[in-house]
This record gives C-alpha cells, structure tokens and sequence, in this order.
C-alpha cells in the first residue's frame, strides 16, 4: 500500500508547503498531494479559495496580485508555494499528485509539465473533482497519469474512469467496501483512498487491499 503525503505532510507542516512536502519526503512517503488554484496565470499551491484558513490573510485568492500572494505567511514562515517550486522539490525524490481545484488549471498545469522530459512526467498523477479539467488534461497529453476523485456517484466514477483512461480511482474512506476494491481492481484501476490517518483504518484499508492512501501523517501509512 502505497504512502500518499496528503497536502505534502500536513499532519507535521503547514499544509501545502514546501516544507510540508519536504516532511512527507523525509518521512519516506511516495506520493505527495498538492492542491492547486490558477490565479492571475499563477498555479498557487493551496488548498482553499481563500486565504483565512491557512495563511495570515483573509478573502478570496482572486482578489490580489501575485506579488501580494506572497507576503503572506502559509504558516512556520513559508510562503504559498507556485507548482514549479513543489516540482523542484520532488523531482526526483518522490511522485506528485496534482489536484486541480481550480478553473482553467489543467491547461496552465499542462505548460509547466511540459518542460519535464518523460520519464519525470510518469511521476505525475493528475486528480480533480472536476471532470471537465481532467479532461482538458488527458486531450492536452494522452499519456499524463490521471486520478478521478469520486464524488457521490460511484458509478459515475467509474465511468469517467474508464471515458478518461484514467489509472486510479480516490475515493473517501467513507465509501470503500471490499466489493468496491473488487470493482476498481477488476476495471483494471488502482483504488486510492483519502484521508486516512488513524492506524486502525489503515490497518483496514490494507486488508481490504487498497493500493494508495493519502494521509497526514505519511510515515503512518509505512508502519502498518
Ligand atoms: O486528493 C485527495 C484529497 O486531497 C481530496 O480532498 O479536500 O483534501 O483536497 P481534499
Ligand atoms: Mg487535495
């Protein structure tokens, strides 16, 4: 079962940090997840559309330039991070998730992948809720790995999965029964599973045969 570092390792770091992504490395996680926002052609790496929850600002992301993004503070001092910056932290080390929150993402995403030669993008795996970004990714580049997250429907899940060629499916702990492992496993999908931090669901989840969980605490994920 693989270690997903949910939002680099922000059960240790300030969320969606480059600190936080060089905690999940140092703590052996595989994967990190990082969420991403298209603001004034800027891939900002957070997770809200607004700032009050993670950084000493307050109102929506859209509202300031690039420039004042920066001054505040996402937490421990560290800056809210571009995705060229998350990239050149884990190049390398480590995969990234990519979540696409955001509008228009997957096309701005799309341009800085492109710098990356082949063999680094098959350490990339591209998520969204939001099925119209994934599919502007998987037309801009066919071989991009590409993760549907679930959201009620779990049929309709698995019919993106399969209209996208995606590679996994990510649902909520909620929702995963063995039969859906059995479902994913034989459409041929990995199954990922967030957020599981506490040591008896993921002692669960690797029974069940889960092939991925995101967790806060990356190193959790290892033990088990
Ligand atoms: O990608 C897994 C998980 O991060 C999805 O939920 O809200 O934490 O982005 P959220
Ligand atoms: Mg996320």
């Amino acid at each position: 079962m693989l270690s997903f570092g949910h939002r680099g390792a922000m059960g240790y770091a300030p969320e969606n940090t480059v600190l936080s992504v060089q905690k999940a490395i140092e703590l052996g996680a595989d994967w990190v997840e990082i969420d991403v926002y298209l603001v004034n052609r800027q891939l900002m790496v957070i997770h809200d559309d607004t700032l009050d929850r993670t950084t000493n600002g307050k109102g929506s992301l859209f509202d300031f330039t690039f420039e004042q993004l920066r001054e505040f503070d996402a937490g421990e001092g560290e800056r809210i991070p571009i995705l060229s910056e998350i990239i050149q932290a884990t190049k390398e080390k480590v995969g990234l998730n990519i979540e696409l929150k955001g509008e228009h993402t997957a096309k701005a995403v799309y341009e800085v992948l492109s710098d990356l030669s082949n063999e680094h993008k098959k350490q990339v795996l591209i998520s969204s809720f939001k099925m119209s970004e994934l599919q502007s990714m998987s037309k801009l580049d066919e071989s991009i790995n590409i993760g549907v997250l679930a959201g009620d429907s779990i049929n309709e899940a698995f019919a993106w999965a399969q209209k996208l060629k995606a590679s996994s499916v990510h649902f909520s702990k909620r929702k995963v029964t063995q039969a859906l492992v059995n479902q994913a496993h034989s459409t041929g999908l990995k199954l990922y599973v967030y957020t599981v931090n506490e040591l008896a669901e993921l002692r669960r989840m690797k029974i069940l045969g889960v092939d991925a969980v995101f967790s806060n605490y990356p190193d959790r994920v290892l033990s088990v």
